[in-house]
């Protein structure tokens, strides 16, 4: 392809915040009827390089040319007016107010030669995309009434909308379904062939080698390379990203399993179809548990944990019936749980990082009637060179640390909780390649002290490379169990489909 097919050019784009330097010198050239993948580890740098194309921040030095044209939105409506859209990595969906408002914001559709908006008007406007992207989403519906994957696809929707020749999409298969990544991924591959330039950002080496044209990597805020899709492999762009070989993607599975920790008996949730669930776990174990979405996984881990309302079910900790009737009851009785939606459940986004890292284990930083700065510095400290958290200090308020970054301090929380049984509902999304092996690692160190740790994941490979066994879940209901050593991902996948 030519010079004169570029679309969107960045130049020399350089961008601070205060004790960091996100942005250092980056290049990044995006052709018409491509789709360029974003690439690098956990505050890299993608998003922000993205914002400052999108008028969100604005860039220190550098230029941004749009069809040749240099430009510089102020602000993320002036983006979107040359044709610029964005899809966020965090949602900042107005979540009590319905899917056409949300698609509509700022340029609500009017009634005809009045200034009054046009209600009509918008639902017709939205089931004209809808139907176009084939979305099955009810316009009326109130977004806080539906599930992630489907608020994620109103924003898909809504970006494409606006008719935008270059469209950013920064981690947009984090919450969507199996089914709704391929749906995603044919209105990609429709938008390419209209010409448009897509710049992909993702974690997910699969869907960058299956979706891109080009690549283009960054590492600590500069950029380094830009390669042609089908030129690469997965293991050279892993060692552009972290800047070193990684040899093993999984550290050794030597925990030894131990005597029943935990027994769930006959477990069937009030308001899900979580149904009659029995198995037991160790200590010393690693469980996985499999499943297609919806089949109850989570429900799973929340029935446990008391999150959710039981309708009938037993559990035992070491022989002993426990309620866990609601997360405190849960905490005393040692377990922990990280959830699959940390935004809405897990982040105080105005405290900074050790705030956030010890909000859970406060009893341990008492000193008398106090609590001693110091200790909590020191577990947050702990947390931080452990998963190497990037972040400039500990009085860092969270919501200024990269996606990726924000996850390691919330698993840091309830690490520092130090349960006895550790949930965790998909603990490596969003998390690059490099720092998922620490997280596997802290993992398989808690089975090694005794601990028990439960894992929902839909990465298979990751599940048969942590975990001792594996529970299958199919339809609400316990298909199968099988051992992680012997088993494969078509056993798994068969069992996964017993009552679907
Ligand atoms: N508003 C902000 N204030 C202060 N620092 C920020 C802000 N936004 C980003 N940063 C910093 O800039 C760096 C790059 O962050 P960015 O979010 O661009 O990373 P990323 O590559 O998107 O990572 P991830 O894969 O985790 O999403 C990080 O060190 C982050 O802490
Ligand atoms: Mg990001």
């Amino acid at each position: 392809m030519s010079e004169n097919n570029v679309l969107l050019k960045m130049e020399h784009i350089s961008k601070s915040f205060p004790g960091v330097k996100a942005l250092d010198d980056v290049n990044l050239s995006v052709k018409a009827g491509t789709v360029h993948a974003l690439m690098g580890e956990n505050g890299a740098g993608k998003s922000t390089l993205m914002k400052c194309l999108f008028g969100v921040y604005h860039k220190d030095e550098g230029q941004i040319y749009l069809n040749g044209e240099e430009v510089n939105f102020k602000d993320s409506k002036e983006a979107l007016e040359h044709g610029v859209a964005m899809v966020h990595q965090e949602l900042n969906q107005a979540l009590k107010r319905n899917v056409m408002d949300n698609m509509w914001l700022g340029r609500f559709p009017k009634m005809d030669n009045l200034p009054f908006v046009s209600e009509k008007k918008m639902y017709e406007e939205t089931m004209k995309v809808f139907k176009d992207l084939n979305i099955d989403v009810d316009p009326k519906k109130v977004m806080s009434e539906m599930p992630v994957s489907q608020r994620q696809m109103v924003e898909i929707a809504k970006a494409v909308s606006y008719n935008a020749k270059v469209i950013v999409f920064d981690e947009p298969t984090s919450s969507l379904t199996e089914v709704e990544v391929e749906h995603l991924f044919r209105i990609i591959n429709d938008l390419r062939s209209r010409g448009c330039g897509i710049i992909y950002i993702s974690h997910k080496m699969d869907e960058i080698l299956r979706i891109s044209d080009e690549i283009t990597i960054m590492r600590d805020g500069k950029y380094i390379t830009t390669r042609d899709a089908k030129n690469i492999t997965m293991n050279e762009i892993i060692k552009l990203m972290v800047g070193r070989e990684i040899t093993n993607v999984y550290p050794p599975k030597d925990n030894v399993v131990g005597e029943p920790l935990l027994e769930v008996r006959g477990l069937t949730a009030e308001y899900s179809k979580l149904s009659d669930v029995s198995f037991t776990a160790h200590k010393g174990e690693v469980l996985g548990v499999a499943g297609l979405d919806g089949s109850g996984r989570t429900e799973l881990l929340e029935n446990i944990f008391g999150i959710a309302t039981r309708k009938s079910g037993e559990l035992f900790l070491n022989g002993k019936p426990i309620k866990n009737a609601n997360s405190r009851e849960s905490i005393a009785n040692g377990f922990a749980m990280l959830t699959e939606e940390r935004r809405a459940t897990g982040i105080f986004g105005v405290r900074d990082i050790q705030a956030n890292s010890t909000i859970s284990s406060l009893k341990r930083y008492l000193n008398g009637p106090f609590l001693d700065d110091k200790k909590m510095a020191e577990a947050t400290q702990w947390g931080i060179d452990k998963l190497r958290t990037k972040t400039p200090s500990q009085k860092t308020q969270i919501r200024s640390l990269s996606g990726g970054n924000q996850q390691k301090v919330i698993l840091t929380r309830w690490l520092l909780t130090e349960p006895t049984i550790l949930l965790l509902d998909e603990p490596t999304r969003g998390i690059d390649v490099g720092a998922k092996y620490e997280i596997y690692e802290l993992i398989l160190d808690l089975a090694k002290q005794g601990k028990c740790v439960i894992v929902v994941s839909s990465e298979m490979p990751e599940l048969l490379g942590i975990c001792d066994r594996i529970l299958v879940m199919s339809g609400g209901r316990l298909a199968g169990e099988v051992d992680a050593r012997t088993t494969d991902q078509e056993q798994i996948m068969t069992l996964a489909a017993k009552y679907v």
